[in-house]
């Protein structure tokens, strides 16, 4: 594509804080150097039936301090279909759009891949609060996420040491560990469980025992606990607490246990301030890759795991081919990559300093 052809932008998947301000940078960059811009409403469900729209600038202003999106999003079944696609590509040619900005995680991404043709530019901007997209060291959303988790665990710890209280508090993650073990270490928890590590109920158990028996050992001082445990550990939260309350009650007679599950609540809220300016410069190399007629890529933040020579855009900023972003996360999800075995080994690592 090229300087003053449309570009429509999109939000898709989870949605996740920051992407409005990755709409209002996008919105502002693109009107600046001289494009039409669309917004598609819903997702690719809403590509595929059509609702493009131009996008009120000052509505993006406002919107971009706020989390959720503005366009809304969804998870499309139809889309994958043949059909489905057809039916976006024939929209996306009905409105003249030239350059497509696809914001959202991995599905998401790999959606986007498959419009691709020689009439269409694309770009990808990371936006997840899992964490779990390569080729990018940040996704938008996970910093607001953490601050949100890390808020909720200084409360939690308030009730906690006032009732000599171990708190489990289960974060959003899907399959990855991220947010719950960074959180962790911000928190202060005393221990962490993560999908990664895939070890079986008995052993999660003995840690949180060992964590516990940590913390209230005699003159620790401590009269509470916590630990955080990423949602991609799939033991029911109940029965664990369950087993752990029956072991440590033979040691510590008046420590007992509560759960508590973030759930959305992680999702949500005011983007902060990095989230803002990461999709602000995320947005402002896309746009500007696009209209330099690059295609077929995610504007990541550059850091480990991210390879690629920095966009004259921006120093921050790399452009990673759409395909090697969708096999380099199937690495860090299946473990094989350099920041997949850094992760885990961070989690083990930390296991008993934690507690310490
Ligand atoms: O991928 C983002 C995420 O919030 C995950 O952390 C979580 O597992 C999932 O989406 C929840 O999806 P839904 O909002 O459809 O319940």
């Amino acid at each position: 594509m090229k300087r003053g052809d449309c570009i429509a932008l999109l939000t898709s998947g989870g949605d996740a804080p920051g992407m409005n301000a990755a709409l209002r940078a996008a919105g502002k960059v693109a009107h600046a150097l001289g494009s039409r811009v669309l917004g598609v409403l819903d997702g690719y469900a809403g590509l595929m039936d059509g609702r493009l729209e131009p996008i009120d600038l000052r509505l993006l202003d406002e919107a971009g301090r706020r989390g959720g999106t503005i366009l809304g999003t969804a998870r499309s079944k139809t889309f994958m279909t043949p059909e489905g696609r057809q039916r976006a590509r024939d929209q996306l040619a009905k409105h003249d759009v030239k350059g497509l900005i696809v914001i959202g995680g991995n599905g998401s991404l790999t959606g986007a891949r498959t419009l691709l043709d020689a009439d269409l530019a694309i770009a990808g901007l990371p936006a997840s609060i899992d964490n779990d997209l390569a080729c990018t060291s940040m996704a938008i959303g996970v910093d607001t996420a953490m601050n949100t988790i890390v808020d909720a665990c200084d409360r939690v710890l308030d009730t906690a040491a006032a009732h000599r209280r171990t708190f489990l508090v289960e974060v959003m993650g899907r399959d990855c560990g991220y947010l719950a073990m960074t959180s962790a270490v911000a928190a202060g928890a005393d221990a962490v469980l993560v999908p990664e590590i895939g070890q079986p109920m008995e052993a999660i158990v003995d840690q949180i025992v060992r964590a516990m028996e940590r913390a209230y050992a005699d003159g620790s001082g401590r009269r509470r606990a916590l630990v955080v445990k990423a949602e991609g550990v799939q033991f029911d939260n109940a029965a664990l607490m369950k087993a752990v309350q029956e072991r440590i009650v033979r040691s510590h007679h008046d420590v007992d246990t509560r759960v508590t599950v973030l759930g959305h609540v992680v999702r949500g809220g005011a983007p902060t301030a990095f989230d803002r300016l990461l999709a602000a410069r995320l947005a402002n190399a896309a746009v500007r890759a696009l209209l330099d007629g690059e295609t077929d890529f995610m504007a990541g933040w550059c850091g480990p795991g991210v390879v690629g020579a920095p966009t004259k855009y921006d120093p921050y900023v790399v452009l990673s081919p759409l395909d090697v972003v969708l096999r380099e996360t199937k690495r860090l999800m299946n473990g094989e990559s350099e920041v997949a075995k850094w992760r885990k080994r961070i989690v083990q690592e930390i296991e008993s300093i934690l507690s310490e």
